[in-house]
C-alpha cells in the first residue's frame, strides 16, 4: 500500500477513536436522562456543532474503510489494484453519501 493511503489509515483510525468514545458518552447520557426521539431531535436541530462532529465522523469512516476495502480486496480476491481501487472509492463515495444524508437528517431544521 501506498505511504499516503496508509497514513490516510491511521489519521483517520486516530481521529474515529475519540469520535467512537464520545458517542457512547452521549448514548448513555441520553438513556440515564430518559430523552425521547423528539428531545434529541430538539437538541440536534440546527446544531453546527453536532453536524460537525457527526460530519466528521461520517468523513473519516468513508475514508478509512475504503482504505481498508482495497486492501482486502487486492489481499484476497483475484482483482487487479486497479478495480480494487475502482470499487472502494465507489463504496466510500456511497459510505458517504449515506452518512452525510444521515447526518442532514438530524440537523437540518
Ligand atoms: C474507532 C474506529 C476504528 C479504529 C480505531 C480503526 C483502526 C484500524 C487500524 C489501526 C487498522 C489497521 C491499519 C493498518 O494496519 O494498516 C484498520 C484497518 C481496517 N479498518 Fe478500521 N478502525 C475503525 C473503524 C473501522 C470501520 C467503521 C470500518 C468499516 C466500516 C473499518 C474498516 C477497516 C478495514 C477494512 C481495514 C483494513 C484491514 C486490513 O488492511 O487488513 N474500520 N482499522
Amino acid at each position: 500500500m501506498s505511504l499516503r493511503l496508509y497514513i490516510w489509515q491511521r489519521l483517520t483510525a486516530a481521529l474515529m477513536a475519540p469520535l467512537v468514545l464520545v458517542h457512547v458518552a452521549v448514548i448513555f447520557n441520553a438513556s440515564r436522562k430518559g430523552l425521547t426521539a423528539a428531545d434529541i431531535l430538539g437538541r440536534t436541530r440546527g446544531s453546527i456543532m453536532w453536524a460537525s462532529f457527526y460530519g466528521a465522523f461520517v468523513a473519516a469512516v468513508a475514508i478509512h474503510a475504503s482504505i481498508g476495502l482495497r486492501t482486502v480486496l487486492i489481499e484476497w480476491s483475484p482483482v487487479g489494484e486497479r478495480p480494487a481501487a475502482m470499487f472502494s472509492i465507489a463504496f466510500g463515495l456511497l459510505l458517504l453519501m449515506l452518512g452525510l444524508r444521515a447526518v442532514a437528517a438530524v440537523v437540518l431544521p
